[in-house]
């Protein structure tokens, strides 16, 4: 479930049971919501110089950072522990 979807809209306090689940993994899980990145494009394209703040990009994340997405899905255990009061979908990019 987290390793292979979109963030699924889940039952509150129910573990395990979904509204829905998105197909596929999405653009969200590696480069966070973008929403504001393409309200931002929509209004008026400017081209930068600098980093674009309103997205994630993989290569401007420290080498720890872009490992922490990848793990999202591939870890080497042979089962997740999650810390608590965490979530399967609670990890956004560029979190730890
Ligand atoms: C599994 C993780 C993952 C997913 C899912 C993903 N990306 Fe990426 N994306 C990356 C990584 C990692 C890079 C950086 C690759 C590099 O430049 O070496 C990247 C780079 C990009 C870039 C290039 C940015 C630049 O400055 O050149 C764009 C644009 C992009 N992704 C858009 C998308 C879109 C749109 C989707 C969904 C349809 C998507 N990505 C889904 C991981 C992902």
């Amino acid at each position: 479930m987290s390793c292979h979807n979109a963030y699924p809209e889940q039952i509150p306090f129910v573990s395990g049971k979904f509204i829905n689940v998105p197909e596929g993994i999405s653009c969200e899980r590696c480069h966070r919501a973008g929403a504001l990145h393409v309200e931002e494009r929509l209004a008026e394209f400017t081209p930068r110089d600098s980093i674009d703040l309103t997205i994630i990009n993989q290569t401007h994340l420290s080498i720890s950072r872009q490992i922490d997405v990848c793990q999202q899905s591939h870890t080497t255990g042979a089962a997740t522990v999650l810390k608590e009061g965490r979530g399967d979908f609670d990890f956004r990019p560029g979190q730890t």
